[in-house]
């Protein structure tokens, strides 16, 4: 996978991405992120990037032209026109099934608006996708962009340590992750549910299987309606 972030702030991103497991995955090679400057693509002679809105009101509008030329000079470099997603409050709400369908794209570039937003033209050329992180604003795209991929790249293979972690977690089916314990065996009168000590597969699962069941009905029962559930579960639910 081949991150390119279209930003005013390269470093914000950079830096806050080439840390931890997405750095360490970027080390070894399984993915690649790259920030590019849309300042640089400015032909202002003070870089300006942004203007006064037509038909008045406040803040300032990201121009087109830095922001399509910064594209179209990606795509002539890399042979491709690769999805371009833009973070807006105005978009769908991101969610795991969207990371895993974006997390099978070979490039992907990440638009970040700043001031009042973008000049709707460059939208119309360029955006493939129009996503959010959740129903409240920012001051900008950056922080959205790093969100989503982080949640991308865990889902490529490889780059948790353990290959099955991305697989039984929350959201899986649609449902909340079970609870997880360590030791000690009991911690200030709490103890460790027996089933987990019992060394039995099978009535493991089944109650991992429960737990989920139940968190997802306590938390999110708006996920439960999606969620894959046997005929046995669906009917326990109803009642
Ligand atoms: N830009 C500003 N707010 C945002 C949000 N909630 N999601 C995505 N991009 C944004």
């Amino acid at each position: 996978m081949n991150y390119h972030i279209l930003t005013l702030f390269p470093e914000m991103v950079l830096n806050g991405l080439h840390t931890s497991i997405i750095g360490r995955a970027a080390e070894k090679g399984l993915l690649s992120i790259e920030a590019i400057d849309i300042r640089e693509y400015s032909t202002d002679k003070h870089r300006h990037v942004d203007d006064y809105p037509y038909g008045g009101g406040a803040g300032m509008v990201m121009q087109p032209m830095p922001i399509c030329d910064a594209y179209e000079d990606l795509c002539g470099k890399i042979g491709k026109n690769p999805r371009v997603i833009y973070m807006t409050p105005q978009g769908k709400v991101f969610n795991q099934k969207i990371a895993q369908e974006l997390a099978k794209e070979e490039d992907l570039v990440f638009l970040c608006g700043h001031y009042e937003g973008i000049d709707e033209r460059a939208l119309e050329l360029i955006a493939t996708d129009y996503l959010s992180i959740g129903d409240y604003v920012l001051t900008g795209g950056e922080l959205p962009a790093m969100v989503m991929i982080d949640s991308i790249s865990r889902l490529i293979p490889g780059v948790l340590n353990n290959d099955t972690s991305a697989e039984f977690e929350s959201f899986q089916d649609n449902l909340l992750e079970y609870p997880q314990y360590t030791r000690p065996e009991e911690y200030k009168g709490l103890k460790v549910p027996e089933v987990l000590l019992s060394g039995h597969h099978k009535n493991i699962d089944a109650w991992r299987r429960e737990q989920s069941i139940q968190r997802t009905l306590e938390r999110r029962p708006d996920l439960l309606e999606e969620a894959i559930l046997s005929k046995k579960e669906a009917e326990y639910l109803k009642k």
